[in-house]
């Protein structure tokens, strides 16, 4: 089983756990600041390109100014991913990651009321099933990639601890 809808709705609720992890953590216990940070961008940039190449174009016909208005939302959401690509661990991480969480909060709230009901409305229970499926094989191909950018990392190559986008 996989439908489409439970991916990301699974995800967002991931990205809101993530969220409500982050401030526990204890300042200075930087490993686990970074691992916290790693998780969020790894999920949001998996999360973001599937809904981008095979979520967002099934209503890009119907509803142009929500995948639109979804899309820039993204985008805004990106450049912060690439601020905290950049810095890496350290301080001021945990500000950035917070700056990101309330930048991605309202769109994850967003597409749960509006995006999803109108995805489930067009699509029909077996569309969602088969664009799951779909999405499924595309999310293991973004993270064996991601995998291997980490790996890369642990075999001395320059450390980029973050997946690529
Ligand atoms: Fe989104
Ligand atoms: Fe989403």
């Amino acid at each position: 089983m996989a439908n489409a809808i439970k991916m990301l709705q699974d995800d967002h609720n991931s990205f809101r756990m993530l969220c409500k992890q982050l401030p526990t953590i204890q300042n200075g216990a930087q490993d686990e600041e970074e691992k916290a940070a790693v998780q969020i961008v790894s999920i949001l940039q998996t999360h973001a390109t599937l809904e981008e190449e095979l979520v967002y174009p099934v209503l890009a016909e119907s509803h142009p100014d929500l995948v639109k208005h979804a899309e820039e939302e993204h985008a805004e959401a990106k450049a912060i991913l690439a601020e905290i690509e950049e810095m890496g661990a350290g301080p001021g991480l945990r500000d950035v990651v917070l700056r990101l969480l309330e930048s991605v909060e309202a769109h994850v709230a967003e597409e749960e009321e509006t995006l999803f009901p109108l995805l489930t409305e067009t699509l029909g229970v077996d569309g969602l099933e088969d664009l799951g499926r779909v999405m499924l094989g595309r999310q293991q191909e973004l993270m064996q990639d991601a995998a291997e950018t980490t790996g890369a990392a642990a075999t001395g190559q320059p450390k980029n601890i973050y997946p690529k986008m």
